[in-house]
């Protein structure tokens, strides 16, 4: 059994010397420091807080929150927030109840009660929190794990909502899983043998590896033709591949040979792996996409989208009308830098709608009515039949598009 090491400030955060709250975030910390048998804690620079949709919460995790603020809970570093379960300011001409509204409201209020900023996204990084190579940080929103671990080179485990929280409080997460060396090791090389052309592709491809590497580290080798760095978001694809393995399976960290930070230095293979060949991603858009050819809404953003991915819809929609709503997910931040080049005024000349603060798959959308959903996202395609109940179409940002614009989805 490892023994924990305290250092005298952690002890006196445990004995309550700073007050209840940091206590019962600090016991929070070191239990979960004893079932990982983490030696040590480690600072933390960053914490990214999930949980934030009253859609997931209920009643129940609004009064824990409310609890932990009524005590005096007050984050140590910088703390952002996932996305709510609605648009803050738009809630009511989208459709959202007023009764959940309320609710959502109140949860919000109690996190920045607590010193979090309310930026309610999924991508931090894209608006100014991007971490360095090798900061340590308690993300706990899937996608963001995948982007800081693989992407940047940053350190974090999956945190739970209440185990960022108290991290963000205490400034402390467990020494342990991926802040360390020899877990950030690939298990499975995979081989991918054909091209991979467009941003979608890369969520067919980590829809498949997700689902049999589940937690473990792929280690990619792409062999054919692939838009990786290419084009005004260079890191678009990458996002893509991250959320898709997050969703269909476990995976917090992967490396693409010759492209990711830490793949350049060319031992992260484990000596003990198994290998995987990928031919073709006909399975994988077989499996995320239902039947039915009729579409009466269309999802885009998932990750939340970057200012390029929105000016891509504005100009696939220039001069056209859509028959059913589009909806492109982003951060608040990322939609007033929209509104300022004009890219949502295009958008909803088409009929489409760019919304802040949410997502479709966080969002009540059963209560909007939707059943039928074209989506270019594979991880908004593998969550939304069970969060939301909706059939979904899965393909190329323009055919969503073009769904969108027919209202069926295109042969
Ligand atoms: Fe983000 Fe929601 Fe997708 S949180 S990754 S837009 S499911």
């Amino acid at each position: 059994m490892t023994e924990l090491r305290l250092t005298k400030q952690e002890q006196a955060m445990l004995q309550g010397d700073q007050g209840p709250a940091v206590r019962q975030a600090m016991e929070i910390v070191v239990a979960l420091a004893t079932i990982y048998e983490a030696e040590s804690l480690v600072p933390v620079k960053h914490v990214q807080v999930a949980g934030v949709s009253y859609k997931n919460l209920g009643d129940a995790g609004l009064e824990f929150l409310r609890n932990w603020a009524a005590q005096g809970a007050q984050v140590r570093v910088p703390t952002t927030l996932n996305p709510a379960g609605m648009d803050m300011a738009q809630w009511a001409e989208l459709g959202i109840p007023a009764a959940f509204a309320e609710k959502q409201q109140a949860v919000v209020d109690a996190y920045t009660a607590m010193g979090i900023e309310a930026t309610m996204t999924c991508t931090p990084y894209l608006i100014g929190h991007r971490p360095s190579f090798g900061d340590h940080l308690a993300w706990s929103e899937s996608s963001a794990v995948s982007f800081a671990n693989s992407v940047v080179g940053a350190r974090t485990n999956r945190e739970g909502g209440p185990s960022a929280l108290a991290a963000a409080i205490t400034g402390r997460t467990p020494l342990s899983g991926f802040h360390l060396d020899a877990a950030r090791l690939a298990t499975t090389v995979v081989h991918v043998n054909c091209d991979l052309p467009a941003e979608v592709d890369f969520g067919a491809l980590g829809y498949m590896v997700g689902r049999q590497v589940r937690k473990g580290v792929p280690y990619f080798f792409l062999h054919g033709a692939h838009g990786v760095g290419t084009g005004p978001d260079g890191e678009a694809c990458l996002r893509t591949l991250g959320a898709a393995m997050a969703a269909s399976g476990a995976v917090a960290l992967y490396h693409i040979d010759g492209v990711t930070p830490e793949a350049q230095r060319g031992d992260m293979i484990a000596a003990e792996h198994q290998t995987i060949q990928v031919d073709s991603l006909d399975a994988a858009y077989a499996a995320l996409n239902r039947p039915g050819q009729e579409i009466d809404f269309v999802s885009i953003g998932c990750p939340h989208a970057s200012l390029a991915q929105i000016e891509q819809v504005a100009a696939l929609l220039d001069g056209r009308r859509l028959q059913v709503p589009l909806w492109v997910t982003t951060a608040r931040r990322t939609r007033q830098a929209a509104v300022q080049r004009g890219l949502v005024e295009r958008i909803e000349a088409a009929g489409g709608r760019v919304v802040a603060d949410t997502c479709m798959v966080v969002a009540p959308v059963e209560a909007l009515g939707f059943s039928s959903v074209a989506t270019n996202s594979a991880k908004a395609a593998f969550y939304m039949p069970s969060h939301s109940g909706t059939a979904v179409r899965f393909g190329s940002l323009a055919r969503c598009v073009e769904a969108g614009i027919a209202g069926r989805w295109p042969a």
